[in-house]
């Protein structure tokens, strides 16, 4: 595995083996390597000839209150465990490349960026769009891999693709669960014993408006009441929102109808957890 910092040397890597007719995977992260991101390397190692991580913290995506200092930076974990995975490039850019000063432009999904995890952290989305869009200048992949653990943010990644006439697939992995249920996520390192042993009820709370979704419920009402009833049963787990949205304008609904995201995000301890899932009936 090769390690680049600078944007010259990443650029060099990519050019040459486009030239000569490969195909470039990407998979960018903020580290604290996982399950999830290592599901993601592996789809992409399946999808291309060459794979590329980054590990960046971003912070343009973290609000003022928010964990940018404290983010887990386990460096020399993360090579091994991407080097294992048979990564060909790490990107790990310093702030100053991806922002060189003065760095005046910024990209806003519209709409998409003010709902759910917008509403809740505004610029973040704004932070996310116009990282990932530096990211892909630099390494210009043929496909670019994201999870739906954070369906808003591939939601709109994908829309910026499209909208901006990338020429990139934009692909998304499913969330990798610990054996409990609870997503992987770096920020569950945050939390204490007795948070992680109550953290599952996200999940829980989504396994039950999958139930009502699979006996035929239709009202998001009852859904979302379904997810509340399961959480209120988790003392430590503190509400953010719970929603059920049209799966591709993140629209709010009242009845489902064709695809659907139910959305969940709750305080538990200092860790700030999301998860969803995705339903369509059939
Ligand atoms: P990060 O949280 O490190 O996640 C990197 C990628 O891994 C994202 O596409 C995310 O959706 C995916 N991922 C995280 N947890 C997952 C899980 N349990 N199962 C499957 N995939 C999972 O998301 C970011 O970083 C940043 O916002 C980034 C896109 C890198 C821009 O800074």
């Amino acid at each position: 595995m090769r390690t680049a910092e600078d944007v010259a040397t990443v650029r060099r890597c990519t050019t040459g083996w486009r030239r000569l007719g490969h195909r470039i995977a990407f998979v960018p992260t903020m580290g604290a390597i996982h399950a999830g991101h290592v599901s993601l390397v592996r789809r992409a190692r399946a999808s291309a000839d060459y794979v590329v991580a980054s590990i960046f913290v971003n912070p343009l995506q973290f609000g003022p209150g928010e964990d940018y200092r404290n983010y887990p930076r386990p460096a020399s974990r993360d090579r091994l465990i991407l080097q294992r995975e048979r990564v060909d490039l790490l990107w790990k850019p310093k702030v100053a490349d991806l922002y060189p000063e003065p760095d005046r432009t910024r990209v806003r999904v519209q709409e998409l960026d003010r709902k759910l995890e917008g509403a809740s952290r505004p610029g973040h989305f704004e932070g996310v769009a116009t990282v990932v869009l530096k990211l892909l200048n630099v390494v210009r992949p043929d496909v670019l891999w994201l999870g739906q653990k954070d369906a808003q943010q591939a939601r709109l990644i994908e829309q910026m693709c499209r909208d901006l006439h990338l020429d990139v697939t934009v692909r998304r992995g499913p969330t990798v669960r610990e054996p409990d249920g609870l997503a992987w996520s770096s920020r569950n390192r945050y939390l204490k014993a007795a948070e992680r042993a109550q953290a599952v009820a996200l999940a829980r709370g989504l396994a039950a408006a999958l139930h009502a979704l699979q006996n035929g419920e239709r009202s998001a009402a009852r859904l979302k009441a379904a997810v509340r009833r399961v959480l209120s049963e988790y003392p430590k787990v503190k509400e953010d929102y719970v929603e059920v949205a049209d799966a591709k304008s993140l629209e709010p609904l009242r009845r489902v109808r064709g695809r659907v995201l139910v959305a969940v995000a709750a305080r538990v301890g200092r860790a700030r957890l999301i998860d969803n899932l995705e339903w369509e009936a059939r």
